[in-house]
């Protein structure tokens, strides 16, 4: 299906479905050609069955759904029938995913083979380490208590548990590893679109309200992996602030609805999907 005439790749993060006005733009939600794919770049949701409900509703209208987490769908909230923590309920995750055919970060890439590929589509998992810092603040201890001195930290802290890692950034650490190991060993002839929660480079964090947030933001370590792992483009979300920007000449993409208070201010109607390939206009 993916070869069909004006098939495109599409995407859209930042579902959050607990919010009902969100759960209806989902609802909403269609391809525009039968062989459209969709890449969901995270935060579909908090509890495992709205992200099943969702990714399900989603895998059975596009030809092919491609998900990476976000940090919502990791964390463990009071009232969620599943109680796992950490990798588990990410591996549950997976596993879940699987049983709907959508394609996972522990998956084989795949291949988009429609108008402007082919191109190696790649969901990572990577999270964030603190190392994105304002200013005279040298550790991620120290970030982090500034955090909160000012009263802006991120409710991960709360809620998505490391198990059995010590910390999210160890286990952003480990996910870094094997991920650069896995698109180092990929068919080199092939560009990638990759497809992150976070954004790979710092610079779309510089416009954050809050700057201290950005350390929940991404990782110094993927600075350069658009360079590196030849991105046709990069998708992510995480930020709410859906936009375009271009980095060494690689086009991110920024695709969160984000929420109801959110949303109802952008003078766009939320719930559009983004084109990412073939590419758009100029
Ligand atoms: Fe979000
Ligand atoms: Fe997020």
């Amino acid at each position: 299906m993916a070869g069909d005439q004006g098939a495109r790749l599409l995407a859209i993060s930042d579902l959050h479905i607990g919010h009902p006005e969100n759960r209806a733009i989902v609802e909403a939600l269609h391809p525009q050609t039968p062989g459209d794919w969709l890449l969901v770049a995270g935060d579909v949701a908090d509890t495992v069955a709205d992200v099943e409900w969702a990714l399900g509703l989603l895998a059975d209208r596009f030809a092919k759904v491609v998900w990476a987490p976000g940090n919502h769908e990791l964390w463990t909230p009071p009232g969620d029938p599943v109680t796992l923590r950490g990798v588990a309920r990410y591996e549950h995750l997976v596993q879940r995913c699987r049983a709907l055919g959508v394609v996972t970060p522990e998956d084989p890439y795949p291949v988009w083979t429609g108008v402007g590929g082919p191109v190696l589509v790649a969901p990572l998992f990577l999270l964030y380490d603190h190392s994105w810092r304002p200013e005279g603040l040298d550790t991620p201890e120290a970030a982090l208590a500034e955090a909160h001195r000012v009263g802006v930290v991120c409710t991960d802290e709360y809620l998505l548990h490391p198990d059995p890692y010590p910390s999210r950034s160890a286990w952003c650490a480990a996910r870094l590893a094997l991920t650069e190991r896995r698109l180092a060993e990929r068919d080199g002839a092939l560009p990638t679109v990759l497809v992150n929660h976070y954004p790979l480079v710092r610079e779309p964090t510089r416009v954050l309200r809050y700057p201290i947030f950005a350390q929940w933001c991404g990782t110094e370590a993927t600075a350069d992996w658009h360079l590196r792992f030849d991105a046709a483009a990069v998708v992510y979300g995480h930020l709410h602030i859906p936009r375009t920007t271009w980095h060494d000449g690689v086009r991110f993409e920024e695709v969160s609805v984000g929420y109801p208070r959110e949303w109802r201010q952008r003078p766009t109607p939320p719930g559009r999907l983004r084109r990412i390939l073939p590419p758009p206009p100029a």
